[in-house]
């Protein structure tokens, strides 16, 4: 019998720069990617996401295709400056209309739309006039961008999600100046990430307030971080780790506090987070329904005396990558015994289980979806079909993890494989490709079913007992 609860949810995700296309499209205002990859030097030999796998004008293509996989689910990103060209005031009709044939195409097939609110697209408006997630402005904004959705969307999504990945926009945006707006400065990251978790909660009070039948979370990176030794530096070092990639980012949205320790840590040294009266109370009022999960890879984490920077493979050339870290706190090693992609990436299942079983641990048995799983690659072609088997292998055994960690007793509801369809990887160009579905890019943008494909349909169809 199958591990998997019967109404398990079979997914696979996207989000809008990434697949969409049509960036200036039907009266849609630019964001922040749609400026940012234009300037040179930004993203992988110059790509961006003004065409991508042009899903805005596929959608419908790519739905049957959905629908013929067996998806139960389907996890998407709406585009803010779509809805909203200057990120608040008027409303694009044309925006709206979009992702409200969207959703009524995945429920004529029986798919569950996921929300998610915001997957990294800004209205480069809102970064002009007021400085984008530096400034509380923006809480306000977010929360009427907010109650559109739920107005327009809410009588048919019943699964939401306000944020992902807050870790990555807000330490790539703002602290390594590898995302838009480019920032390096660990205080203007600190204070732009708590922006995120107030504009979150006022999301979440919102939802309730307004009575929109669903579940309304939050998705985050989930990356165990283990010591490369059990020396005393290294331990204590990885646990700085655990704290600053996982706590920060999971205490906020699930217990609606940050971590003690370290909250007096960054306010001593940098004066930040600064708190607005009424922002405590906020967050311990509206902790999510449930918690979404992007596990990908573990870290190796290691005492640091010497490394200071955050150089990442971006080639897909194996070994390019250099070790990130900052000195005096901690620095990401290579595990000499594992498994990496070209990326440099550790493929390592077991900690699918074992971070799900940290986050059980302390939080509770709250409600869990994987949000996001995948294997990019450079897939190969034989004979015009594309025969991506190390993606089944990768897939096949984190479905394997996840079934561990629901026999140990989590509330996992969901699995979403990154990607549904090869699209834009943000620094790493359409080379990186994570799909089932192909896409031609000779060949006017067509679609073509991957060998994972056929694999995964029948993972669904057998409720994960065919693997
Ligand atoms: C997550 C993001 O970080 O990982 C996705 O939510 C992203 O948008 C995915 O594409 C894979 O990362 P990358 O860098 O390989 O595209």
């Amino acid at each position: 019998m199958s591990v998997f609860p019967k109404d398990f949810l079979w997914g696979a995700a996207t989000a809008s720069y990434q697949v969409e296309g049509a960036h200036d499209a039907d009266g849609k205002g630019l964001s922040n990617w749609d400026v940012y990859s234009h300037l040179p030097g930004t993203t992988y030999m110059g790509t961006n996401g003004d065409v991508a796998a042009d899903h805005y004008h596929r959608f419908k293509e790519d739905v049957a295709l959905m629908a013929e996989l067996g998806m139960k689910s389907y996890r998407f990103s709406v585009s803010w400056p779509r809805l909203f060209p200057k990120g608040r005031g008027e409303v694009n009709e044309a925006g709206v209309k979009f992702y409200s044939d969207l959703i009524d195409e995945l429920l004529k097939y029986g798919i569950e739309p996921m929300l998610t609110m915001y997957h990294w697209d800004l209205p480069q408006a809102l970064q002009d006039e007021i400085g984008g997630w530096e400034s509380r402005e923006i809480i306000d904004a977010f929360e009427g961008y907010a109650r559109l959705l739920y107005e327009r969307y809410g009588d048919r999504v019943k699964l939401w999600a306000t944020f992902n990945e807050t870790i990555v926009f807000t330490g790539l945006g703002y602290l390594t100046g590898m995302h838009p707006p480019g920032v390096k400065d660990p205080k203007r990251a600190i204070q732009a990430c708590h922006h995120v978790f107030i504009a979150h909660a006022r999301a979440v009070e919102t939802f309730r307030k307004m009575g929109v039948q669903g579940q309304i979370g939050f998705v985050n990176v989930l990356q165990p971080n283990d010591p490369i030794t059990n020396s005393a530096e290294d331990v204590k070092a990885c646990e700085l780790a655990e704290a600053c990639f996982t706590h920060w980012f999971y205490d906020p949205v699930l217990k609606g506090e940050y971590p003690a320790e370290l909250l007096a840590m960054a306010q001593t040294a940098l004066g930040v987070p600064v708190f607005a009266p009424g922002d405590a109370e906020l967050m311990k009022n509206n902790i999510c329904d449930f918690i979404g999960v992007n596990y990908y890879k573990r870290e190796m984490i290691a005492a640091n005396y010497d490394v200071d920077g955050f150089e990442m493979n971006t080639s897909g050339q194996k070994g390019s990558g250099k070790e990130l870290g900052w000195k005096g706190l901690f620095k990401l090693v290579r595990n000499p015994n594992g498994r990496y992609t070209d990326w440099d990436w550790e493929i390592y299942p077991e900690g699918l289980t074992d971070a799900i079983m940290r986050i059980n641990k302390r939080y509770g048995n709250v409600p869990i979806y994987i949000t996001e799983n995948g294997l990019g690659a450079k897939d190969p072609i034989v004979n015009g079909e594309v025969l991506d088997q190390p993606r089944i292998d990768y897939l096949r055994e984190h479905i394997q993890a996840t079934g561990e960690a629901i026999k140990l007793g989590a509330d996992v509801r969901g699995y979403y494989p990154w990607s549904f369809i090869d699209l834009l990887s943000w620094l790493n160009g359409y080379q990186k490709q994570y799909g089932f579905v192909y896409i031609d890019q000779e060949n006017g943008l067509a679609r073509k079913k991957k060998l994972s494909f056929g694999w995964y349909q029948k993972v669904i169809s057998s409720n994960g007992e065919e693997l």
